[in-house]
């Protein structure tokens, strides 16, 4: 079970436990992580489960497909490492992986 770092953009640092499989939006919301909303409980259609992955994990995380490209030009300042979190799914590799938050999610 992977622990995955949650930092909101105040720098507050919030360590998860994630099952394997899990989406990292779902456990955020599980744990009651401020910054993540997931507002449409992870079909990819709201864009509030914004991250920034670090490039270290880029590998892991994969890329943006079409339908989360096209969502995230929804979200709030994105960059090249922005990723929706509900369409990430943890493995064991993810361990340690912080994930930074944006200052609001629309
Ligand atoms: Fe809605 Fe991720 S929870 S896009």
């Amino acid at each position: 079970m992977p622990k995955i770092v949650y930092v909101e953009h105040n720098g507050t640092a919030h360590e998860v436990d994630v099952a394997v499989g899990e989406s990292l939006m779902q456990a955020a919301v599980n744990h009651a992580i401020p910054g993540i909303d997931g507002d449409c409980g992870g079909l990819c259609a709201c864009g509030t489960c914004h991250v920034y992955v670090p490039a270290a994990f880029a590998a892991l995380t994969g890329t943006p497909d079409e339908l989360e490209q096209g969502m995230l030009e929804f979200a709030f300042d994105t960059n090249e490492t922005s990723r929706l979190s509900c369409q990430i799914k943890a493995t064991e590799a993810m361990e340690g992986m912080r994930l930074q938050l944006p200052a609001r999610q629309y």
